[in-house]
């Protein structure tokens, strides 16, 4: 039975949920693929030992020790940030071999150059794990939507922001201490500025606007406004006005121009987004010829995202097995959009 080995960079909330994910759904995914997907390495700086269970799993200080060990096949980057992130995907992908990231902000600054190296270099870079948590989100919006031009997307898309105002607002506890929660539950960013910020809700939109609209968009461009200075006094005067504050990402395609932003919203409680509570994500997307689909599931924490890395990774064993690549949904665009989008704030 052909193997697939996969050497796994950092070994933090998502990268533990990875690896219980590939060692419980081991028999599972073997019936399903015909192959074996197994963790050969894992790089990380912690000096701590990995856990009894994955005794066969090598472990190193060094990313480069997995980089350049050529019995791996893929590399799966799990660090999060830009740097060290970026050089050890360009270095994995400039070794041949494929690459799976849950990683939104690299995505979202630096995605073109990343898949125009992996293009040139034939292989894949898997990342359904950096939108939506364990929701299908990108395959979806790849594959399951290809025939629709996509007219907007709208959604909660980032699980500690949506736990945090849902704590808030059915239990009335202060923002620092929901916050620590979410932290401890491994919902939050390293940084959980991004969270609250809505600068991990940004990274998302980008890339979700950027295989929607065929444009290449970075959060950047889009106006962003956090949860952090949300108080119990707005969230009581939402209640009087019958509504539940969410942190939306909000995006409408024109046509000559896409309009995008990220803010708290007041959403009338008879709403589907109004009924998104704790960590769970939801994504709307509206295409001209399915009409309206709506994404639910758990948007953040180890395991839900740990199971859509392994989605990316069953894909590229399927593509070592057939010997082609074309499985893996690209964070691509179409050259000749490029210059006739513009994005402008919505009013
Ligand atoms: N910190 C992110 C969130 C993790 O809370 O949604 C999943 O991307």
């Amino acid at each position: 039975m052909r193997e697939i080995k996969v050497g796994l960079i950092g070994f933090g909330t998502v990268g533990k949920g990875l690896a219980e994910v590939l060692l419980t759904q081991k028999e599972r995914l073997i019936r399903r693929t015909g192959m074996s997907i197994r963790l050969a390495g894992v790089a990380d700086h912690s000096t701590a030992a990995l856990p009894d269970r994955f005794s066969s799993v090598s472990l190193t200080k060094n990313a480069a020790d997995l980089i350049t060990d050529p019995d791996i096949d893929v590399i799966v980057e799990l660090i999060g940030g830009i740097e060290p992130a970026k050089t050890f995907v360009m270095q994995a992908i400039a070794a041949g071999k494929h690459v799976v990231t849950a990683n939104k902000a690299l995505l979202s600054e630096e995605g073109a150059e990343i898949f125009a190296a992996a293009a040139a270099r034939g292989v894949e870079v898997g990342f359904e794990a950096s939108v939506g948590g364990g929701i299908p989100v990108i395959k979806a919006l790849k594959e399951g939507l290809v025939a629709n031009r996509i007219l907007s997307i709208m959604g909660i898309m980032n699980g500690t922001a949506n736990y945090i105002l849902t704590r808030m607002t059915d239990e009335g506890i202060p923002f620092a201490e929901v916050l620590q929660d979410a932290q401890r539950l491994g919902f939050a960013e390293a940084d959980p500025t991004y969270d609250i910020e809505g600068i991990d809700t940004a990274h998302k939109l980008a890339i979700l606007m950027t295989i929607a609209y065929g444009t290449p968009i970075t959060h950047k461009q889009i106006v962003t406004e956090g949860i952090s200075q949300i108080e119990p006094m707005d969230i009581e005067l939402a209640r009087e006005f019958g509504c539940r504050i969410k942190l939306l990402a909000i995006s409408r395609n024109h046509g000559d121009h896409v309009e995008a932003r990220v803010h708290p919203t007041m959403v009338p409680q008879q709403h589907l987004l109004a009924s998104i509570n704790g960590a769970y994500n939801a994504i709307h997307f509206q295409g001209d010829t399915v009409g309206n689909v709506l994404l639910y599931g758990l948007g953040a924490g180890m395991i839900p995202t740990g199971s859509a890395v392994a989605a990316d990774l069953v894909d590229i064993a399927r593509n070592i097995a057939c010997g082609s690549i074309g499985r893996v949904p690209a964070l691509s665009y179409l050259p000749d959009q490029m210059q006739s989008r513009r994005i402008t704030p919505m009013d």
